[in-house]
């Protein structure tokens, strides 16, 4: 288990104040002015050397992603976008950090600023997260008073930061949809190139990170990039947080070290699976976009980015939806397919057509009310809509339907045996009545 030692969130659980006065003595705007004083360029190098990767579900290096902002500032402004929009289903970890621990988003969000030029940043929160706004907005109006952000700040890095709420649309986590919805439009993703770094927010160079990406900062520049290398394995470091849902004794959100295994994680935090390990079905490890996996390896299974890649699924937002074998994983299956079907912007035909097609097909199996050969047409139906669309929703629709056909396709051809069995035999009761 990560030794208290290493713990980035010490407020996760809102046990006490989540303020400036009690944010400052768990440590956080310590050494600030000090880190900026290293300069932008070292900043960046902590993040690479520290093996960061974008806890928006995508896993991409973080350091990385800030280093492709132009370094000169030109005419147009850089901005820092945070994307506070978690709506992928089974997730619940940002809104921990802006309920609990807002001051090292924010702090971050300086920092990150500083390090990318942006002398502003927004915060687009997701339109249900009412309360996580307040409390926000409470710990950026304080740090406006103790002038750590905002003109002639003590920092020396004139810096604003702007919350907008956005009207509650999955769609608007992509990215670029979120840019469109921070300019006032549709949240519809745009083509990229042009990418943000070069065209983003109101055509300025613009970096849009993850709150978990964010908060984390301040305490990698704090301790040093080669601390948070050395917690998880290589290419998969640091702390990461977890949100366990789903058939648990329980549910809840923690801070682990990454690559922590499943099975530790759900015994150790979460009480354990419903019913005993043994009752296990399979688990959503990363979210609802990525692909189940069943009980037989979960055993031993380590949750990071690269062996859940390596077994065709994803750490995604690390949201780990359990199910036990009293699920109904086919419709559970066709319940997201709606989800993502009802979440589509339009703006793509094998997306728009693609999502309801699917979730249509589904439906019907979850029924058993199907032929069999119609799970491989299903099949090839999602490796169309994967790859072939703007932004990545698509893949998040076919992703868990190729999951359940991976491993639960026996499943699927029982229940279609067994409705034609009860047709055969409602008919034959029918002839017989006559
Ligand atoms: C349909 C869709 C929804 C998304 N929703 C979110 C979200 O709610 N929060 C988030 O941080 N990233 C979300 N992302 C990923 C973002 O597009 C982007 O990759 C991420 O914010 C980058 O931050 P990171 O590099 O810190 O991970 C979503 C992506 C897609 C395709
Ligand atoms: S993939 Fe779907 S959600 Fe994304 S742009 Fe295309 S239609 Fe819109």
């Amino acid at each position: 288990m990560l030794s208290d030692k290493d713990r980035i969130f010490l407020n996760l659980y809102g046990l006490h104040d989540p303020m400036l006065k009690g944010a400052r003595s768990r440590g956080a705007w310590d050494g600030t002015k000090a880190m900026l004083e290293r300069g932008r360029d070292a900043i960046i190098e902590e993040v690479k050397a520290s093996g960061l990767r974008g806890r928006g579900g995508a896993g991409f290096p973080t350091g990385l992603k800030w280093s492709f902002m132009p370094k000169e500032i030109g005419e147009r402004p850089h901005y820092l976008v945070v994307n506070a929009d978690e709506s992928e289903p089974g997730t619940c970890k940002d809104r921990e950090i802006m309920r609990h621990d807002p001051h090292l988003l924010i702090e971050g969000c300086l920092i990150a600023s500083f390090a990318m030029g942006a002398h502003t940043a927004y915060i687009y929160i997701r339109g249900e997260f009412i309360r996580e706004r307040e409390a926000l907005q409470a710990a950026v109006d304080e740090c406006y008073e103790a002038r750590l952000i905002g003109e002639n700040n003590v920092h020396g890095w004139d810096f604003d930061i702007v919350i907008a709420h956005g009207a509650g649309a999955y769609i608007c986590g992509e990215e670029t949809a979120l840019l469109e919805s921070l300019e006032g439009k549709k949240g519809m993703p745009r083509l990229k190139p042009p990418f943000p770094a070069n065209m983003g927010l109101y055509g300025c160079p613009t970096t849009v990170n993850n709150v978990e990406s964010i908060a984390v900062a301040p305490e990698i520049l704090r301790r040093g990039g080669n601390w948070f290398a050395g917690l998880g394995k290589p290419n998969n470091t640091g702390t990461k947080l977890f949100c366990v849902s789903g058939h648990v004794n329980a549910p809840c959100t923690v801070e682990e070290e990454m690559g922590i295994p499943l099975r530790e994680l759900i015994d150790k935090h979460c009480g354990g699976v419903r019913g005993g390990w043994d009752n296990l079905m399979a688990v959503i490890p990363g979210g609802s976009s990525v692909p189940c996996l069943p009980a037989s390896v979960c055993d031993d299974l380590p949750m990071d980015f690269d062996t859940l890649r390596d077994l065709k699924s994803g750490l995604g937002t690390a949201a780990v939806v359990v199910m036990d074998k009293s699920t109904d994983i086919v419709r559970a299956i066709a319940r997201i397919a709606y989800f993502y079907k009802h979440e589509s912007c339009g703006q793509c035909t094998p997306c728009r057509e693609g999502t309801g097609w699917m979730w249509r097909v589904l439906e019907r199996m979850a029924r058993g009310e199907a032929e069999k050969r119609e799970i491989d047409m299903l099949l090839e139906v999602t490796y169309q809509v994967e790859g072939h669309t703007i932004c990545a929703l698509g893949d998040a629709a076919a992703w868990p339907i190729q999951g359940l056909i991976r491993h639960f396709r026996p499943e699927i051809e029982r229940r279609i045996d067994d409705y034609a069995a009860a047709q055969k035999t409602g008919g034959a009761i029918m002839q017989a009545a006559e």
